[in-house]
């Protein structure tokens, strides 16, 4: 194991400022907030109004408060990655345009496609280049306009999710903190549980495409639900056992906000109460790559140095994760 570590030593976050309620979606299909509380656990989330802004506008700002908060210049960074599965454009990729709008003039950019685990596979990507001593400083960015490839006549997809933006600054650390071990998972969905239909090399876009809607995520909602319980569960629980992490070794859990019944079922699995769990669910809904850090940014004055946390995330692809990390800012 290498004696390097990458630990946070910055958080950011960029929220859009439309918030979309229950009761709005009321009105725009057969739904109702009681159902979609107990269902879900979301009340509202938050949609990016306004012509020509992308995913990138979210990332670009989430990026400016975490090397704000970390007292980093743009400069100092080696790489930037950005989960997503939104992004602006096919290529070039998202981060290369935060790349130039935040002046990061030595970084290389790149970004990552993981669905909602992409933070996650995006975290430990970074602290792997930090690790093998190839950088000092990365930026990791989980960001996604899920409204962009959202069917607002679908209710079982319309009220799921949410845009934002967030984002950490990794740095090298001689200490035994920062990221200290993962679990990454991955089942090819051949069968198309959760997906995108057209867009990709398989169905560029054409008339017809448009027309049968083929451009807004599609999902078997009770099937990922049951696998991504499962799939969570297991791996949190996988890798406490890894790292001998008795449940009251833990500090927090940050699950992916993807439903408040599939993060009860992970903690319980894993032993941990409610109250060490880090749950926002209900106000910004399932912000695919975002969830996660902007968990961190909502909880990080209640973190202290040295705690123990698990990230755990499920998402397309099939992917699932989770990262053991011990708080160092
Ligand atoms: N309002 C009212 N009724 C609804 C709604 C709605 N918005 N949506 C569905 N229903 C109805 C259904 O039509 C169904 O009616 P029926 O029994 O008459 O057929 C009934 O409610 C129950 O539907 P289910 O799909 O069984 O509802 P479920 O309890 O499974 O909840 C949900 C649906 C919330 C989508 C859940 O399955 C879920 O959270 N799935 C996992 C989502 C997830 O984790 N995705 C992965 C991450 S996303 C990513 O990676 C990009």
């Amino acid at each position: 194991m290498s004696s390097v570590h990458a630990k946070i030593s910055g958080v950011g976050k960029y929220l859009p400022e439309y918030v979309l309620t229950n009761k709005e979606l009321e009105t725009m299909v057969d739904t109702n907030d009681e159902w979609i509380k107990s269902r879900t656990g979301i009340s509202e989330r938050r949609i990016l109004k306004g012509d020509n802004l992308g995913t990138s506008y979210m990332a670009e700002r989430a990026a400016n408060a975490a090397l704000e908060d970390a007292g980093v210049d743009a400069d100092e960074i080696d790489v930037i990655i950005v989960a997503t599965v939104t992004p602006d454009y096919l290529f070039p990729a998202t981060a290369c345009l935060v790349q130039k709008r935040i002046g990061a003039s030595n970084a290389y950019a790149f970004d990552l496609s993981a669905a909602c685990s992409g933070f996650l596979f995006a975290l430990s990507t970074g602290g792997n280049f930090i690790e093998s001593g190839r950088a000092k400083k990365v930026l990791v960015i989980g960001a996604d306009k899920m409204s962009s490839i959202i069917d607002y006549t679908d209710r079982t997809t319309c009220i799921l999710f949410g845009d934002a933006g967030a984002a950490v600054v990794l740095e090298e650390t001689q200490e035994e903190t920062g990221i200290i071990d993962y679990i990454h998972h991955t089942e090819g969905d051949e069968d198309c549980m959760l997906y995108q239909p057209a867009g990709g090399s398989v169905r560029p876009a054409t008339k017809e495409t448009v027309e049968k809607d083929l451009h807004y995520i599609r999902q078997d909602g009770r099937a990922v639900f049951r696998k991504a319980t499962e799939g969570m569960s297991d791996v949190s629980l996988e890798i406490m056992k890894k790292n001998d992490l008795a449940p009251q070794d833990v500090a927090w859990l940050v699950p992916h906000q993807a439903n408040l019944r599939i993060i009860d079922a992970t903690a319980r699995r894993m032993g941990i109460d409610r109250n060490k769990v880090m749950i926002n669910i209900d106000k910004y809904g399932n912000t695919t790559s975002a969830t996660i850090p902007l968990c961190l940014v909502d909880w990080k004055d209640q973190l202290n140095e040295g705690d123990n946390l698990v990230l755990s995330a499920f998402g397309g692809g099939l992917t699932w994760g989770s990262i053991y990390l011990k708080w160092a800012m």
